[in-house]
């Protein structure tokens, strides 16, 4: 007898796990600085838009992919193109899949472990120490992350997090992960929110970011706020492939992927409230500079009162972010070793963890830390500097986009009609509206956007 496949609790589980490996290090950190680079207001817009026309139809895609095929990306490509055109070609793009989630999680967890470093700091005090001299906290930082030991320290210790979780499966290690977590970070984020409406920033942080002012627009700007939506949903790779492939043909697709891409735009606009109400309330010039997490954050933290318990909430809550997405990432890379090779659940989290944390110590290593601080455009300038950088130019500016527009193209064009209508309305109810609109973002304009991006991407545009 076959055995059945795990399943979520039910629509709040999915969501919840969904929404936990699309909340993470790319709302809370890239995003608030991406747009602080860009200028706001407009930027925000396009980010909104590119979220609602190509992140929202591919999030539905891939759902309604792994839901069909109850597989994870392999197999799912594999089965659903069966006596199509391409065939088996199309299995390319589950292995792709697979492979980038085993890169981006190496590197992913090193800095998902300087959280660990910092909420440790925060709760003895040394970071305040830190705080009060901006100049000591930037060479502390710099020393951090040219230590190997330490840098291999926390990135272990997130990866054994990581595997914690998955080693129990789905139901009693992912979905109680989320159900735990996500609360968490939802009233720690709420928290800090109301805490910052007090301070004298808000009112200028709210117009930064909600007043859009077109004339400070960049073409380079776009592309990277469409590129954005692509990480921070987890699309491209599979992952909310298979996160769909447990979920009950009773619930509705359309409906989790809406709430999830909600929920993800929510923390990433609420991190920017915070962030920039902070930043604002004083009168120094923050640089336009990805460390601004890391180095000029505590600064500011310890300049209001309670400081400490601010920046201890803070980034613990950024490590509960990670961890969530981090998961996700790993859930992929065990999954195939499940589903195509065969392997029990304890010895594929154990056996890709281990093999995740080594290849990440390369990252670890490197000092590739700084670089990708540096060159932290997930799509947009290559990165050479470091392992570290590399991995991340390679996985977010080329394979995710790639596998994302091959995503569009199988759901769109390969898929019948027949197939995606039955499946998106099996817990839906009749659609026939919002499937037509569906159906022509994800055939025409997900496509279109995802080409633009590559497209740019290889001639080399300036993302600035
Ligand atoms: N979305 C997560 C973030 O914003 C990162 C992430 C998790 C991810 N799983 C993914 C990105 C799969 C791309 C693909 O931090």
């Amino acid at each position: 007898m076959a055995k059945q496949r795990a399943q979520w609790s039910g629509r709040i589980g999915f969501v919840l796990a969904a929404a936990g490996s699309a909340i993470g290090l790319g709302n809370l950190w890239k995003f608030p600085y991406i747009a602080y680079e860009n200028n706001g207001g407009a930027f925000v817009l396009v980010y909104l838009a590119a979220i609602a026309l190509v992140g929202a139809p591919i999030m539905v895609a891939e759902i309604l992919l792994g839901r069909r095929s109850q597989l994870s990306p392999v197999g799912a490509f594999r089965l659903l193109a069966q006596g199509k055109p391409g065939g088996r070609a199309w299995m390319g793009v589950g292995f792709l899949g697979v492979m980038t989630g085993f890169v981006i999680l190496s590197y992913y967890s090193v800095v998902a472990g300087w959280t660990i470093r910092y909420t440790l700091m925060a709760i003895s005090g040394r970071l305040g120490t830190l705080a009060n001299h901006p100049q000591e906290l930037e060479s502390f930082f710099g020393s951090f992350l040219g230590s190997p030991f330490e840098q291999i320290l926390y990135h272990g210790l997130f990866m054994g997090a990581t595997c914690a979780v998955v080693y129990f499966g789905v139901g009693r290690g992912i979905e109680r992960a989320a159900r735990l977590l996500m609360p968490l970070l939802i009233t720690i984020l709420l928290i800090l929110v109301v805490y910052t409406f007090w301070t004298p920033g808000f009112r200028q942080a709210m117009v930064f970011i909600f007043r859009p002012n077109f004339s400070q627009l960049t073409a380079g700007g776009v592309l990277e706020a469409l590129g954005h939506s692509f990480f921070t949903l987890s699309l491209g790779m599979g992952a909310m492939l298979t996160y769909g492939s447990y979920m009950r043909k009773k619930d509705s697709i359309p409906r989790a992927a809406l709430t999830i891409c909600a929920l993800d735009t929510l923390i990433a606009v609420m991190a920017c409230i915070i962030m920039f109400s902070i930043i604002f309330s004083f009168d120094f010039e923050v640089k336009k500079s990805s460390t601004i997490l890391f180095t000029t954050l505590p600064v500011v933290f310890f300049k209001l009162p309670g400081g400490a318990i601010i920046s201890a909430l803070f980034y613990m809550l950024v490590g509960f972010a990670a961890l969530s997405s981090t998961i996700s990432l790993l859930e992929v890379v065990s999954s195939y070793a499940i589903d195509e090779l065969g392997w029990r659940r304890k010895r594929a989290t154990l056996t890709m963890g281990a093999a995740i944390f080594v290849f990440g110590c390369l990252s670890a290593v490197s000092n590739g830390g700084s670089a990708l601080l540096s060159n932290i455009n997930f799509i947009g300038r290559p990165s050479t500097q470091g392992v570290f950088g590399t991995l991340d130019y390679l996985a977010s500016n080329w394979f995710l986009p790639v596998g994302g527009l091959f995503i569009a193209l199988f759901t769109g064009w390969i898929l019948t009609r027949e197939e995606s209508c039955d499946e998106l309305e099996s817990g839906a109810g009749n659609i026939r509206t919002p499937y037509t609109v569906w159906r022509f973002l994800i055939r025409f304009a997900a496509p279109a956007a995802v080409g633009a991006i590559i497209v740019s991407v290889i001639l080399g545009a300036e993302y600035q």
